[in-house]
């Protein structure tokens, strides 16, 4: 295991001898204790929205696991809400939200978030740094503006978000300032965390693969620079995790030109690759495949090992290349955690 708050020295730049590790979507429906109490809650925002139950759901994989970090309990589309915008999710279907399919209703998206919406987010927070380890790093989050704008223009999940894209081309104009207002609303979101007590945040770019090179620099690579630049401006200190997810060779503008201390690295890139393109200091998390954490046994160790060995002598955080599946077995968790700490 890393000392104290391992992942926050790594985003500083710092090489360990054993990567620190937490997971992406390490509080969720693969553990019991979570269903239990997501069955309590009542819908999926009331418990991102209910202080006392988004704390202990943060505290869940931590307690069970030892993680070297937390990560905030709450989802990327709490902005929308925000914005005024209905947000629901459907079990077992996802997110519903009111789609913006043209050019006025996109201009009729209300300018500013308020904040009193997400007092519980930043209340949550509190609870948590009360009762969180020392060494455990506690991580805040938001949606990079890309992805969140992919699913408030379509209303829900698209396997290539072909809507957003065509907006993005048809309404230039319109969709620049959509993506203006979620740079600012997603900015001050992630100062009021910071704010509130998180170490250390991430901007999940979860979408930003299905652009173009030009299109990736416009909407993915430039607001979230935008965000780093407004962040810093408030909290100079700030330490900051870019998750461009699938962005291949875009990669390489992406670290140069974000700002970011870190970047969360996929399971399809090549770490040769990755490691050219996103040089030491800066720092890099991931890239186990989550679905080999499903199949676990020889395939698991070999996975793992080969993420240490890629990433040895470099600033690393050990991670899953996007987040962990409700199938995956608990043991499967266990196997990896083991492996990656050499116990
Ligand atoms: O990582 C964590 O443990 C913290 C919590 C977290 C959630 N969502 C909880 C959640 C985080 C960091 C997110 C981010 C998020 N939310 C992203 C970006 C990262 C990624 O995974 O791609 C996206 C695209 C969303 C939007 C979203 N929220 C979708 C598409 C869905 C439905 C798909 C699904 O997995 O069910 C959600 C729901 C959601 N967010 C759940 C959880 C635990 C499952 C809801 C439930 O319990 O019923």
């Amino acid at each position: 295991m890393s000392g104290q708050l391992g992942v926050l020295e790594v985003l500083s730049g710092k090489t360990l001898s054993r990567p620190p590790i937490w997971m992406m979507r390490q509080a969720g429906r693969y553990l019991p204790e979570y269903r239990e109490l997501r069955a309590k809650a009542g819908g999926f925002l009331d418990l991102c929205f209910t202080p006392a139950y988004a704390a202990e759901v943060t505290l869940q994989p931590i307690r069970r696991f030892n993680f070297d970090a937390a990560i905030l309990f709450s989802d990327i589309l709490v902005i929308p809400h925000a914005l005024g915008r209905s947000v629901t999710f459907e079990a077992g279907e996802g997110p519903r939200l009111d789609p913006l399919d043209d050019a006025a209703k996109l201009d009729g998206v209300q300018r500013e978030a308020d904040m009193g919406k997400l007092e519980p987010v930043f209340e949550t927070i509190r609870l948590v740094r009360k009762e969180l380890p020392p060494h455990v790093t506690f991580l805040g989050f938001c949606g990079a503006p890309w992805t969140v704008a992919t699913y408030m223009i379509a209303g829900r999940g698209t396997p290539d978000q072909a809507p957003a894209r065509l907006m993005a081309y048809r309404e230039p104009e319109a969709f620049a300032r959509l993506m203006e207002t979620l740079v600012q609303a997603s900015a001050g979101y992630l100062i009021g965390q910071l704010k509130a007590g998180v170490h250390a945040v991430q901007i999940f770019d979860t979408w930003a693969g299905v652009l173009s090179p030009r299109e990736f620099q416009r909407w993915s690579v430039e607001p979230t620079a935008a965000i780093v630049r407004l962040v810093r401006e408030a909290v100079p200190e700030a330490k900051i995790i870019g998750f461009p997810r699938d962005a291949g060779t875009n990669l390489e503008a992406y670290a140069k030109l974000t700002g970011v201390n870190g970047i969360g690295l996929d399971w399809m890139i090549d770490a040769k690759a990755a490691n050219r393109m996103v040089p030491a200091p800066q720092a890099v998390q991931g890239n186990l495949d989550p679905l080999v954490l499903i199949a676990g046994g020889r395939a698991l160790d070999q996975a793992v090992d080969d993420v240490l060995e890629a990433f040895a002598g470099r600033p690393h955080i050990f991670n899953l290349g996007h987040g962990i599946t409700p199938e995956t077995p608990i043991a499967h968790v266990e196997q990896m955690i083991r492996r990656v700490r050499g116990a």
